[in-house]
């Protein structure tokens, strides 16, 4: 096997901090787009719980079930040849007791084939994630903006800009790691305190509106290749505006339809 088809695992992740590589992350929810971003030499594909919004169109992570993580999950581990693969455990399925969390976790893990799992939480979940660890399951936390978490707190604002709060990151993201993350995702803080939080930390920090200093960034592929237009906060580059050649090419395909243009004699049989 190639140098460059070696497959990333976990302690990948951690030798890229401990030299100064920068990972990259993004989401996928289905066969095609996750096959394009693994041949690509993406580092780690998360099947996120943010599935709910752009695939199933509902306003929040929340509503998403555990079987419908696993279906998308099934559909990405079919692509995924050399990259880490790292599924969202949805709301309702970890946050009620440790035993809960890990039967959630062996499900997707057993029934999807993915490497890893992600959980939103700190303090309150460190017991759940300790179980899951110590049962073999590598976890992935996030901490900061949890958006499962929404009617809790009532907006997508920036979280932890004040003293107690980025105190109380710090402190969840050490607990984490002692549980035994390996990594944790830092959704929407300032940067600054990314900055501190990745310093301190042994594992590396995966940052969505985050800044520079986390040891990775993760982008929702919608958001990163234009196909949601609405969704356009600062934390968001956009690398594609694959709504706008969507909506053109389809336009021009009625077209063609209308006018008779296709199919052409080469087209048919
Ligand atoms: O569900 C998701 O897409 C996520 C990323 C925003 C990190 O959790």
């Amino acid at each position: 096997m190639s140098q460059e088809l070696k497959k990333v695992t976990t302690h990948t992740l951690l030798n890229l901090k401990k030299r100064g590589v920068k990972i990259s992350m993004i989401t996928a929810y289905d066969f095609s787009f996750a096959k394009i971003f693994d041949r690509a030499g993406i580092d780690v594909i998360l099947v996120g719980d943010s599935a709910s919004n752009v695939m199933a169109g509902n306003e929040t992570t929340v509503t998403i079930t555990l079987e419908q993580m696993i279906y998308h999950a099934q559909c990405v581990r079919k692509a995924v040849e050399r990259c880490l693969m790292v599924v969202d455990l949805p709301f309702g399925s970890y946050q009620s007791n440790a035993d809960v969390a890990l039967a959630s976790a062996i499900r997707v893990m057993k029934e999807s084939g993915a490497h890893a799992i992600k959980m939103e939480g700190g303090a309150e979940i460190a017991e759940s994630i300790k179980r899951i660890v110590d049962a073999g399951i590598p976890v992935m936390g996030h901490l900061g903006l949890t958006p499962q978490s929404i009617y809790k707190f009532g907006t997508y604002a920036v979280r932890a800009k004040d003293e107690a709060e980025a105190e109380k990151l710090q402190s969840d993201a050490l607990l984490l790691e002692k549980a035994g993350c390996f990594a944790i995702v830092l959704e929407k803080i300032p940067a600054l305190l990314a900055n501190t939080v990745s310093k301190t930390l042994e594992i590396p920090t995966i940052g969505i509106g985050a800044g520079k200093d986390c040891d990775g960034q993760v982008l929702v592929m919608h958001d990163l290749l234009g196909i949601n237009q609405e969704f356009k906060p600062r934390f968001i580059r956009q690398y594609l505006n694959l709504e706008s050649s969507i909506h053109q090419a389809i336009k021009q395909y009625i077209g063609d339809i209308k006018s008779l243009d296709f199919p052409n004699k080469s087209e048919s049989y």
